[in-house]
């Protein structure tokens, strides 16, 4: 296959990378990212210079960029990560949500159907479905109708309307999977589970929203890369796929007391967190029914949430210089270091 990765330097578009190039070195994949805040290279080091594997610094809201990128290199799949991905930074801000999130999805979307690729699978979350409530078992699935609640998952929502719109109108060969919270390496220390490891290991206390019985469904992202495998191999063109992970309802506040029992620090739990104002809007209760990707395609979880969260936080303190560099801002030069003139 000949990949274009959208996003390829965020969180999980750079262990997708590092996972395909891994499995399948006989594919080529471009990694096409604007470097937000988000993007980091740095995550990339081990291919850079590889023949296999090429980077470009680009908007996908540039349509005339996509297009020549994707003819250039003969593209046949794309795989579209790109977003802005954080809740509360679209709480604060949505417009350059709608920018990327939307109308980049449907540049790219125009490009693939000019460029005739043979698939376009597109990342979203299951934050689309709005929030269950705690004292209910639901779960969300492919059924499910959307509710978004926030700018982040009313953007992510529009995307995938659009993509399926781009499947029935025009025939572009689609699929879409739905994911929950990912957690694992390389993520930015702005989401729960890297803000909780990181802070510990620096001796400060751990933010918690509201009264911290908010759940969310945990999936670890070397899971997630396998599902994607599956999906772009076996998947159905025009399918929806939900993803999840291993986890039965684990309140934040659980979630923050595991990491200190793993970093010893599970006696003095209290004096680690701190209650702090409540998200607005905060969706209570996020739960995956993910049967039809094990039913379909024989896709589930490998790593159950204890194993994943204990190598989670051994990474983040084996690679201290990463989020240092994250936390101050000096991965940011990393990219005119490598690449400038
Ligand atoms: P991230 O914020 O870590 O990375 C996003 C990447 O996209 C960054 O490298 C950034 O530079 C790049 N980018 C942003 N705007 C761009 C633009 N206009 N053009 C090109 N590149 C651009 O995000 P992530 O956590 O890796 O999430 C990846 C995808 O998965 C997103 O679509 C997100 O909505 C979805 N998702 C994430 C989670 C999660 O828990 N992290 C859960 C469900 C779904
Ligand atoms: P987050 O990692 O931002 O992901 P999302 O909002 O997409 O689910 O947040 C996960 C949960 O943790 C969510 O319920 C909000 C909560 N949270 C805190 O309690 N404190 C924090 O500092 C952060 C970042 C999140």
């Amino acid at each position: 296959m000949r990949l274009l990765v959208t996003g390829g330097a965020g969180f999980i578009g750079s262990n997708f990378i590092l996972y395909w190039l891994k499995k399948y070195p006989k594919d080529f994949i471009l990694n096409l990212d604007k470097l937000t805040y988000a993007g980091n290279l740095e995550n990339l080091r081990s291919v850079e210079g590889s023949p296999n594997y090429e980077f470009v610094k680009g908007d996908i809201c540039d349509g005339k960029l996509v297009l020549s990128l994707l003819k250039e290199y003969k593209i046949d799949t794309i795989v579209h990560f790109a977003a802005e991905s954080h809740v509360d930074r679209s709480i604060l801000e949505p417009a350059p949500f709608v920018k990327t999130n939307v109308e980049g999805t449907v540049i790219l979307l125009e490009s693939a159907l000019k460029a005739k690729v043979k698939r376009f699978h597109h990342i979203s979350t299951d934050e689309v479905f709005g929030e269950l409530s705690l004292d209910s078992e639901d779960k969300f699935s492919e059924n499910t109708c959307y509710s978004p609640r926030s700018p982040y998952s009313a953007s992510k929502a529009a995307s995938d309307h659009f993509v399926r719109a781009f499947y029935t109108t025009y025939g572009l060969p689609i699929t879409i999977s739905n994911c929950s919270n990912n957690f694992g390496p390389y993520q930015f220390p702005e989401k729960l589970i890297p803000l909780a490891i990181t802070n510990i290991l620096e001796g400060k206390k751990v933010p918690i929203y509201g009264d911290g019985l908010y759940v969310r469904d945990w999936l670890y992202v070397k899971d997630h890369c396998r599902a994607i495998d599956l999906i772009l191999h076996k998947g159905k063109v025009g399918e929806t796929y939900l993803v999840g992970g291993l986890t039965e309802d684990i309140p934040n506040i659980e979630v923050v007391r595991k990491i200190l029992r793993i970093m010893g620090k599970g006696e003095e739990w209290e004096n680690w967190v701190e209650f702090v104002k409540d998200r607005p809007g905060h969706d209570r209760r996020y739960a995956i029914d993910w049967s039809k990707i094990n039913r379909e395609l024989g896709w589930k979880p490998k790593y159950s949430f204890d194993t994943a969260l204990k190598l989670t936080v051994d990474w983040y303190v084996k690679n201290e210089v990463w989020w240092r560099r994250v936390k101050s801002g000096e991965y940011r030069e990393y990219y005119e270091r490598q690449y400038g003139e």
